[in-house]
């Protein structure tokens, strides 16, 4: 039986973890990749080993939507099948070009040392039913690049263009540019655009580089950043200035769950929008005992204000309302379900919420101008803090275990994962008002 169709039957066996994250129906998940419209409907595919919760054997799991919102699984696109891409089909991106859609990927294969870093391509007439192309597209990484080299993000205006991720001689992390007549190639070394300063990461993951209002940005997940703070990882962007990119010292999510996003341009609604891992390195590895592990965040608009990135959820997502048992509460201590959207909005200036059970908890407080999230559960204690000058709106999705805290219409996002394991207590004060939405379950 080929390795496809062994994943393929493993993956019928279906118990939806989640309401309406996408997520795997067995094994691991990791990165968002390929995000595009194709033939009528949005292509999301992720980071998947459906035979064990671990990032060894990667496939490219695939699930796709007419809104963003209502998924369906669809077949793997990407098997770890030849010997390039024995051990995974690593992360990257997709084009359609004449009317075909291209899959650009890396393949990944292990040394006895080491590891092999190669850029593919992969290419259908249906959108799902996918074709390798045997030949790698880029075969070495430049020079000045050690064996870590991965993460293909492709556009194209006249010409093509890709961007991939490395790792210096000197352990810093940097990004290449490369160009091509034709998506086949031949593709030519442009420029390494970007180089880490020297607290910046080790290597840079997931580049992802687009312009936003006339600004012209590179998202990028560094890894070795010189911190114990989410094990060294992080999402941060780069901002052009001056024809240099400097280093936004700002998380896209500033949750302890998150890594690797990736955005696409959706030409349905002129509007560019991103997904996240909902999860992050050597912190999913703890769930590992678990038949199931790893989803991707809600769809969120890219948005520059104010000289800033800002990540609101999709219009779209309030179509898993069920807005028939809407709830406005204004009492302090309240049952409430685990697939809800709660929201609030007013001018406060001291404000505590709490999610409790008798095994895990999720205390936020903002006081003097702080936000501070405690989150207790199975995998200890954790916390996160950012200063917030003003706090305007929240709104909180919960989806079982997975939390996704929007304030400000997306100026601050926090991914968290808390293991609820029982009926929810909601406690409060400070938030007077406060709608509740159960949600829908849409994958
Ligand atoms: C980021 C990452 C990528 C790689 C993929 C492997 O989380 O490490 O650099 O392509 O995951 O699954």
């Amino acid at each position: 039986m080929s390795v496809l169709q062994e994943a393929t039957n493993i993956f019928t066996i279906s118990e939806t973890k989640y309401s309406y994250h996408i997520h795997p129906k067995n094994g691991w998940g990791n990165d968002p990749n390929g995000l595009v419209f194709f033939h009528g409907r949005y292509h999301v595919f992720f980071q998947c080993n459906p035979f064990e919760t671990n990032n060894k054997r990667i496939f490219w799991a695939h699930v796709s939507s007419e809104d963003l919102v209502t998924w369906r699984y669809e077949p793997f696109a990407l098997a770890p099948d030849q010997e390039y891409d024995q051990d995974g089909c690593f992360s990257g991106s997709a084009i359609v070009s004449e009317g075909k859609l291209y899959l650009v990927y890396t393949g990944h294969k292990n040394n006895l040392v080491d590891y092999t870093e190669t850029q593919r391509l992969a290419v259908s007439e249906d959108g799902i039913h996918f074709n390798k192309i045997e030949t790698a597209i880029i075969a070495n990484p430049p020079a000045n690049n050690t064996h870590r080299f991965r993460d293909p993000k492709i556009w194209q205006t006249t010409d093509f263009y890709l961007v991939v991720g490395g790792e210096s001689k000197e352990h810093l992390g940097q990004v290449h540019l490369y160009r091509s007549k034709t998506i086949l190639g031949p593709w030519e070394y442009q420029d390494t655009i970007v180089k880490a300063g020297a607290k910046e990461g080790t290597m840079w993951e997931c580049p992802d580089f687009f312009v936003i209002d006339n600004q012209r940005i590179g998202i990028i997940s560094p890894k070795g950043l010189p911190t114990d703070k989410k094990h060294g990882f992080d999402s941060v962007y780069l901002k052009e200035e001056n024809g240099q990119f400097e280093y936004v010292n700002t998380s896209i999510d500033a949750g302890l769950d998150f890594y690797a996003p990736q955005t696409f341009w959706d030409e349905q609604h002129q509007r560019r929008v991103l997904f996240g891992w909902f999860g992050l390195p050597e912190e999913q590895e703890k769930e590992a005992g678990n038949k199931q592990a790893g989803a991707l965040t809600l769809p969120r608009q890219v948005r520059w204000i104010n000289n800033k990135l800002c990540f609101p959820p999709i219009k779209e997502v309030e179509k898993l309302r069920i807005v028939a048992q809407k709830q406005v509460i204004n009492q302090s201590e309240l049952r409430i379900g685990n697939t809800i959207e709660l929201h609030a909005s007013g001018n406060y200036q001291a404000v505590m919420l709490g999610l409790l059970t008798n095994q895990a908890s999720y205390k936020l407080t903002y006081y003097d101008k702080e936000l501070t999230l405690i989150i207790s559960d199975n995998r200890g204690d954790r916390v996160t803090t950012q200063k917030i000058e003003q706090l305007g709106e929240l709104r909180l999705f919960l989806d079982k275990e997975l939390t996704e805290l929007y304030i400000n219409g997306g100026e601050y996002v926090f991914s968290n994962k808390v293991a609820f394991n029982t009926s929810i207590t909601l406690i409060q004060e400070g938030l007077e008002k406060v709608t509740l939405y159960p949600l829908k379950t849409s994958i």
